[in-house]
């Protein structure tokens, strides 16, 4: 009968069964002829509406609606020639559908049949509320991402305002300026200097003012990391290449692959990594341990040294050949004692800094800026901050004077005329009063060495100076 039409004429042209294949469908199917006969129903139109298609098939669309369902799609495509929906229900099960239909017309512009496809609205509630539980997710993540942002600007801002190079003085200066020219480069760069001078400063001003500052920048301290480790760490390994290395690993210069490292205390890299380093500068590549193959890399690599390389060269610690390579474009960074025009301004920095972070309002005398003057700052930046950390928490005035500041330099009060002296012999002085102090607390001149932040033939040298024994 009628109800095997389409499925005939479908079946001729394709050798499809639209029968079989319509009953398999999730959508409920509603055939009708053009003139609003019923041809067809597929499996899901009878679950969805309880209709089966005995009841409805070979009858008018017009005699079934108001007694099967309302608001017939069907007539409405009839009527106006085109696709419509609406919202149709079945009076069997009181079920709610989103009905679409569809003309297909004949050559002649009549209809041929019309295609209705239901959907049960419930169907698309939870469709809808899978959707809205999506959007809800998308925007968690939407605000996670916006957070995880401002955190990173937070962090970019706290590593500029950390990175702030203070100084005045033309050393400085000149640093900035040679800073400006070469940070754009690719350049490998060495920073040489004593402890607490502001080497890292440097090579964060150099990454911050480079085209590289939105890669990677990974800091890796080589008197840190234990030596047998260290290869590793550096080259990264493969998977059972050694006992231990139960996973892979990346290791810090190919993670840092774009970017930028920097090799801190690099005069502490052992001797057989120093060759391996030389091959990442000249050929640009690393090998990871149990893996033949090199890998390419592209860093930029920032030393940052206390020792005298030369010397360690000399001595057979440090390869001659990668000295050279990184010696390409060394900065000097001077210690503070020998450009003390920095200290007022590193002195006001670093007290605005802490009255922030403690919620004081501290400021030093004129006495107590002439003593900051004097000094001779053994351990540099690093000391005149961490002097003036302690100062404005543990005075007890928002004056901080002279006093405070020999109580936390260990100095002694017996000399306190500093205005009416000359700089060099209060200079002198106080370093007589802490070299006593440390060879009171300290046997060893190497253990002076440590603890005062200079080297010990340094030591040696003031010692032997002012007759110390
Ligand atoms: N020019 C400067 N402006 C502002 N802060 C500075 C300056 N130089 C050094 N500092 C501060 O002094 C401290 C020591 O600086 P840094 O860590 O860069 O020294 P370093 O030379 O790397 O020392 P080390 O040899 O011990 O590693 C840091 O807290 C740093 O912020
Ligand atoms: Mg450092």
């Amino acid at each position: 009968m009628i109800k095997g039409l389409i499925c005939l004429e479908i079946k001729e042209k394709n050798k499809l069964d639209f029968e079989e294949i319509a009953n398999y469908l999730h959508d409920a199917i509603f055939v009708s002829a053009g003139d609003g006969e019923v041809l067809f129903v597929n499996s899901a139109y009878t679950r969805m509406t309880g209709i089966a298609a005995e009841e409805v098939v070979g009858r008018n669309i017009s005699d079934l609606e108001g007694s099967l369902f309302t608001n017939s799609v069907t007539l409405k495509v009839i009527k106006n020639k085109k696709a419509m929906n609406s919202i149709g229900k079945s009076l069997k099960t009181g079920n709610e559908m989103l009905v679409s239909g569809i003309p297909i017309f004949n050559e002649d512009g009549t209809i041929k049949y019309v295609v209705v496809n239901d959907r049960q609205i419930e169907e698309l509630e939870g469709i809808k509320e899978e959707l809205e539980s999506a959007r809800e997710k998308l925007a968690v993540a939407k605000k996670d991402t916006y957070k995880k942002k401002l955190e990173i600007d937070h962090l970019k801002k706290a590593l500029a305002s950390k990175n702030t190079m203070i100084g005045v003085s033309s050393h400085i200066e000149s640093i900035k300026n040679e800073i400006e020219h070469i940070a754009d480069t690719d350049v490998n760069i060495l920073i040489i200097g004593e402890t607490g001078v502001g080497k890292e400063v440097i090579a964060n001003e150099v990454y911050t003012k480079s085209s590289r500052r939105d890669k990677p920048y990974i800091k890796i301290n080589c008197a840190a990391i234990p030596d047998n480790l260290m290869e590793s760490e550096l080259f990264g390994h493969e998977k059972g290449s050694f006992t231990g290395a139960e996973k892979k690993k990346i290791g810090l210069l190919e993670l840092a692959d774009g970017g930028t490292v920097l090799l801190d205390e690099i005069g502490e890299l052992p001797l057989n990594l120093q060759s391996k380093l030389l091959r990442v500068i000249q050929q640009k590549e690393i090998m990871r341990i149990g893996k033949n193959d090199p890998i390419k890399v592209d860093i930029r690599i920032i030393a940052a040294t206390n020792r005298d390389l030369k010397a360690r060269a000399e001595e057979g610690k440090f390869r001659l050949d990668l000295y050279y390579r990184l010696n390409v474009l060394p900065i000097n960074v001077k210690p503070l004692r020998d450009r003390k025009e920095d200290i007022p301004e590193l002195g006001d920095f670093f007290i605005d800094r802490f009255n922030k972070k403690y919620g004081k309002s501290k400021h030093f005398n004129e006495d107590a800026k002439r003593l900051l003057l004097v000094y001779d700052w053994p351990g540099n930046v690093r000391e005149l901050e961490n002097i003036i950390e302690r100062l404005v928490v543990i005075t007890m005035n928002d004056e901080i004077g002279e006093g405070d500041i020999r109580k936390v330099l260990l100095i002694g009060d017996d000399e306190k005329n500093f205005g009416s002296c000359n700089i060099k012999d209060e200079v002198e002085k106080l370093e007589i009063e802490i070299l006593k102090r440390a060879m009171r607390e300290h046997g060893s001149t190497r253990d002076m060495a440590r603890v005062l932040g200079i080297n010990q033939s340094n030591v040696v040298r003031k010692m032997r100076k002012y007759n110390l024994k």
